[in-house]
């Protein structure tokens, strides 16, 4: 089977960069637009919503103003704990926190409305997306939303030169302030972003014919402007 946690993304597995995330991802925290995008869709007071790939539950706990009942899911145990201390201190009685992967959760309780998951799914090949979507599929009642952001490439084989010069000299100069150069290459080298074309083949994926995928790319978490 595939190692979920020897392919998170070392960086997310370190205590100290985990601390640190926020600041960093904060250029791009659009959790309350996602959010009312989601009640657009019909997230309601009744809905219960599994995020995966939660991070440090940014997303989750915005979503959670609205919702019934959220599932934070990460493999990280120190993105785990993140979200825990902030539900904690927030005092936030109906976000739980799972360490699980895309592959291990097993979603326990009443089928979810949303599955959402943001910059997250490119950690896993595309075999194992397929899986995934198919296991995120069973998941969703009737009808359910997924929502998915991610890094994909959005540019034919041929311009990928040119494409990926240009994303790489767009990291920051800053760790602390967005990814820099390195964190691009590593993604590069280790991890799965896929193509834009592959995601349309989500939308009605194995195992979904009673679920309807919505598979979204926002075109801010590219990997290139197009
Ligand atoms: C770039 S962060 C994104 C976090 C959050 N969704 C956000 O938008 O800020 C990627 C997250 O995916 C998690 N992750 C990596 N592989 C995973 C997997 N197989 N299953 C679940 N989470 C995973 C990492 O631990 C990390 O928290």
């Amino acid at each position: 089977m595939f190692d979920e946690l020897a392919r998170a993304g070392g960086e997310h597995l370190d205590a100290a960069y985990v601390g640190a995330y926020d600041r960093k991802a904060g250029f791009d925290a659009d959790a309350a637009d996602e959010v009312r995008l989601l009640c657009g869709l019909g997230l309601s007071e009744h809905s219960t919503l599994v995020d995966l790939g939660a991070g440090t539950g940014t997303f989750a706990l915005a979503a959670a103003a609205i919702c019934r009942r959220v599932v934070a899911v990460d493999i990280s145990p120190d993105m785990v704990i993140a979200t825990k201390e902030k539900v904690a201190a927030l005092g936030v009685s109906n976000v739980e926190c799972v360490q699980a992967g895309f592959l291990s959760y097993e979603h326990q309780g009443a089928p979810a409305d949303f599955v959402y998951s943001r910059n997250a799914l490119h950690h896993l090949p595309d075999f194992w997306k397929a899986v995934a979507l198919q296991g995120i599929a069973l998941m969703l009642r009737p009808g359910g939303i997924l929502r998915v952001r991610d890094i994909v490439f959005a540019f034919d084989p041929p311009e990928a030169e040119r494409f990926i010069r240009d994303w790489l000299s767009s990291g920051s100069g800053q760790p602390d302030e967005g990814w820099t150069r390195a964190e691009f290459e590593e993604h590069l080298r280790n991890e799965h972003s896929t193509f834009n074309w592959c995601s349309s083949r989500c939308s009605n994926g194995p195992g979904s014919t009673s679920s309807r995928l919505t598979t979204v790319l926002d075109a801010s978490t590219r990997a290139t402007s197009a």
